[in-house]
């Protein structure tokens, strides 16, 4: 009998190949530059299954395109780049990678929130100029951790992971979500749900954790830089469109937030010009979640998702199985 086809727009780790190779014949984008839209069209078209990551957008467009697609399942937790109602429209079952990616996303939020803090990266490049004239008193100096206020956006599985590790860092939490989590993991953790414009008031440094929605997009904006510290950070690896960055760059030249560390970016690959030259941001190329031991467990979460369909099964982490009655 021959195998369902599936379409990879990156060739994943061999771990995640192995259960494709398993269960499709498998088509593999093996270039380095990411596939062009018109390429993924073409190639797409005669597919039962796709894999891609979040840089590909799975729409009407590429739904009309794909008349036998059963599944598509993104190597991401979010999964803004899917349009779920058309997928449950055209009954294809849309999938994510939720779960193993929030330690390793926590680990590089804090590593941002000490590096922009710290001013770990002007230190760097002032030792590599070979200017660096040896200590002085007021050399670079940056702000306390340890016992400040850190606020919350976004109190899900990777807010509580910052929060987890804010506990040795003395730090008073304040959180903000749709809905207050429960009272045992606000013990816990030691968090104080507060209201958006208080968090941003009484903050040190702002960490958000939200998803890309409609009413997340320019969640933080002029408004919400009026309220912030001067003294605050903000800090984003949930989505770049999240923030406005024209705002951030403004209210950074008006010194109303003293920096920013960003991982995500509002029209990635592109940053906002006014940002590339700021010493007071940091701009990771998203990697939140680069770590060799996440990376391959996302592949072969989405590379399980994706076969599981063809076994009988209902995908692991569909989005909408209910929706499809699976
Ligand atoms: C995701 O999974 O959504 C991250 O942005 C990349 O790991």
């Amino acid at each position: 009998m021959s195998k369902p086809k599936v379409l990879v727009t990156r060739p994943l780790f061999p771990a995640a190949r192995a259960i494709l190779d398993k269960h499709f014949e498998v088509e593999y984008w093996t270039q380095a530059d990411r596939i062009p839209r018109g390429e993924l069209l073409r190639r797409v078209a005669d597919k039962d299954a796709l894999v891609c990551l979040l840089t590909e957008k799975a729409d009407e467009e590429l739904l009309a395109a794909a008349p036998k697609l059963r599944v598509v399942a993104t190597v991401s937790v979010g999964y803004d780049n899917i349009d779920v109602p058309a997928c449950t429209r055209r009954k294809v079952v849309a999938t994510h990678t939720p779960g193993v990616l929030d330690e390793t996303t926590a680990d590089f939020a804090w590593t941002l929130l000490m590096a922009i803090a710290r001013r770990l990266v002007e230190g760097d490049a002032w030792m590599r100029s070979g200017a660096w004239p040896g200590w002085d008193l007021d050399q670079l100096l940056g702000g306390d951790v340890w016992g400040k206020t850190l606020g919350i956006i976004g109190f899900g599985r990777i807010g509580r992971g910052v929060a987890r590790r804010a506990q040795g860092f003395q730090m008073r939490i304040l959180y903000n979500d749709q809905a207050r989590a429960a009272l045992e993991a606000e013990k816990e953790l030691h968090a104080e749900f507060a209201d958006r414009d208080r968090l941003l008031r009484e903050s040190d440094f702002v960490t958000l954790h939200v998803p890309l929605l409609p009413e997340t997009r320019h969640l933080i904006s002029k408004d919400a830089f009026e309220k912030m510290k001067r003294t605050a950070y903000l800090i984003n690896t949930s989505r770049g469109p999240v923030v406005d960055e024209a705002a951030l760059a403004e209210a950074l030249d008006q010194k109303k937030i003293a920096g920013a560390a960003l991982d995500v970016y509002e029209h990635e690959p592109k940053v906002h010009p006014a940002l590339v030259a700021r010493k007071d941001v940091i701009l990771a190329p998203h990697i939140a979640s680069a770590t060799v031991e996440t990376r391959t467990k996302m592949a072969v979460m989405a590379a399980t998702n994706a076969a599981a369909l063809f076994e009988g099964r209902r995908p692991p982490n569909a989005l909408n199985a209910d929706a499809l009655g699976l």
